[in-house]
């Protein structure tokens, strides 16, 4: 091709799906799901989260693939170049900017709790615990002073490490290998789960929906959760589609990353429930599910200990290969609009996400104060973010691809400039038009009206 092209951009076909399948697996996945299926009654969850990936999460992601390639240019100024005499839709990029600053917060402080596990799995902390001490442990060691705090700056520190690098060299590398790994230690560890006493009480929570359980909570929880795994509506995948390459599809794209990351957050269910049910935690248990159900699973396993480090070391890059693309949201625009060198903006952007994940940290602490209308700091970043930011950064999303960019812009994205997707393209264009803003506005505005 002799299009010249300054920007960095993804290697391959395999690369680019790869990288936007490590942006939306992660903890989101493993840690999150469950804990929002666990509290919002487990099948009639996975009932609505299932539809809500379908039909808005992955025109969704088609979406911002489609924008971020067409303009070329991180969420501020991919805005700005589509629309040029309407400037105020760069306020969507400006919020999924601040988001990604909140989301890295929190999400730090969890990838710190994970590499926590990963030392304890190394000193052998859990072997041949009860659940009461591995949960009491957990406890502890999240209201220690120093040590979550450490881990979060080495997760960040790391995350900052492979961006200062650059695109291709950074990201592509090393996503590539360690996804698959990951899913088929999952897979050792589901039929590990179900075979459990008692798992079937779990499979049941898990699958069998109650469909009187299925209230606005559980409806606004689950597109929360559905934005949140599939790294919607701030940014990021703008971010990721200006780095795709003219050739590849995007339809195909968004359904292979979508259906993986779906099919890891159900792995992490048929996992989690079955061996909590047996082990005694409750689904609403929150954190607990992942953090301590698991150790407790390897305590159980032939070769616990090699799986227990194998698992939390992978969960770790999972988690990494997410914050890159949080941390790449605030680098590109860092860069491309206020022309600061890649390395100035890594550094700016993960120590200013790192002092707000002291607090998010500090506020986790057993009579802390750190608390926002009731809620910890920690709590409140991770209900802002995905359920007012990432969802109003989505319906402005779907509502400039639908009625303010030109639509030759999106015809030629959609279709690779006419070569391939006319069929879909109709009920695609519907779609974004009038049934995700539709839907998404009235599940938002039902929070309000609670
Ligand atoms: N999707 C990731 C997960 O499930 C987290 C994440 C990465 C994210 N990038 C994002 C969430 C952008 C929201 C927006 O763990």
């Amino acid at each position: 091709m002799a299009e010249k092209n300054k920007r960095d951009g993804f290697g391959s076909k395999i690369g680019i799906i790869a990288a936007a399948a490590g942006s939306a697996v992660g903890l989101g996945n493993i840690y999150r799901f469950p804990c929002v299926a666990g509290e919002n009654g487990g099948g009639a969850f996975l009932i609505v989260y299932l539809v809500i990936v379908l039909t808005l999460g992955i025109p969704m992601m088609i979406g911002e693939f489609i924008l971020g390639r067409r303009a070329q240019k991180n969420p501020v100024g991919t805005f700005k170049a589509l629309a040029p005499s309407a400037k105020g839709w760069s306020l969507i990029g400006y919020m999924g900017v601040l988001c990604a600053f909140l989301i890295i917060a929190f999400y730090s402080t969890v990838a710190g709790w994970t590499i926590e596990s990963v030392y304890k799995s190394v000193i052998n902390y859990y072997h041949g615990k009860d659940l009461a001490t591995i949960e009491q442990g957990f406890n502890d060691s999240i209201n220690m002073t120093v040590r979550p705090l450490l881990w979060q700056a080495v997760f960040i520190f790391i995350s900052a490490f492979v961006i200062a690098k650059g695109i291709s060299k950074g990201i592509e590398k090393y996503s590539k290998i360690l996804m698959p790994i990951l899913i088929i230690i999952l897979l050792i560890l589901c039929v590990k789960s179900i075979l459990l006493p008692g798992a079937y009480e779990g499979l049941k929570f898990f699958f069998k929906p109650d469909f009187s359980k299925i209230s606005r909570q559980v409806i606004t929880s689950a597109l929360g959760q559905v934005f949140f795994s599939m790294s919607l509506g701030m940014g990021a995948l703008i971010t990721y589609g200006s780095y795709i390459s003219k050739k590849d599809n995007l339809v195909t794209t968004s359904l292979m990353v979508g259906l993986s990351d779906t099919f890891v957050a159900i792995l992490a269910g048929v996992i989690i429930f079955p061996a909590a049910f047996s082990f005694g935690i409750r689904p609403e248990a929150g954190p607990s599910l992942a953090f301590n159900t698991l150790p407790m699973l390897f305590n159980q396993m032939n070769g616990g200990y090699f799986f227990c480090l194998i698992f939390f070391i992978l969960l770790v890059i999972a988690a990494w290969t997410s914050a890159l693309s949080l941390l790449e949201v605030i680098v590109s625009y860092l860069t491309e609009e206020l022309n600061l060198s890649r390395k100035k903006a890594t550094i700016y952007s993960s120590v200013g996400a790192f002092i707000i994940s002291i607090l998010a940290a500090m506020s986790l602490h057993d009579g802390s104060s750190l608390t926002i209308f009731g809620f910890t700091i920690f709590d409140s970043l991770d209900k802002i973010t995905s359920m007012v930011f990432m969802t109003l950064g989505g319906l402005f999303t779907v509502l400039f691809l639908g009625w303010k960019i030109k639509k030759q812009d999106f015809e030629d994205e959609f279709t690779n400039s006419g070569t391939v997707n006319i069929r879909l393209k109709k009920i695609f264009y519907y779609i974004i038009k009038f049934i995700a803003p539709a839907a998404i506005a009235v599940i938002m505005a039902s929070q309000f009206l609670m």
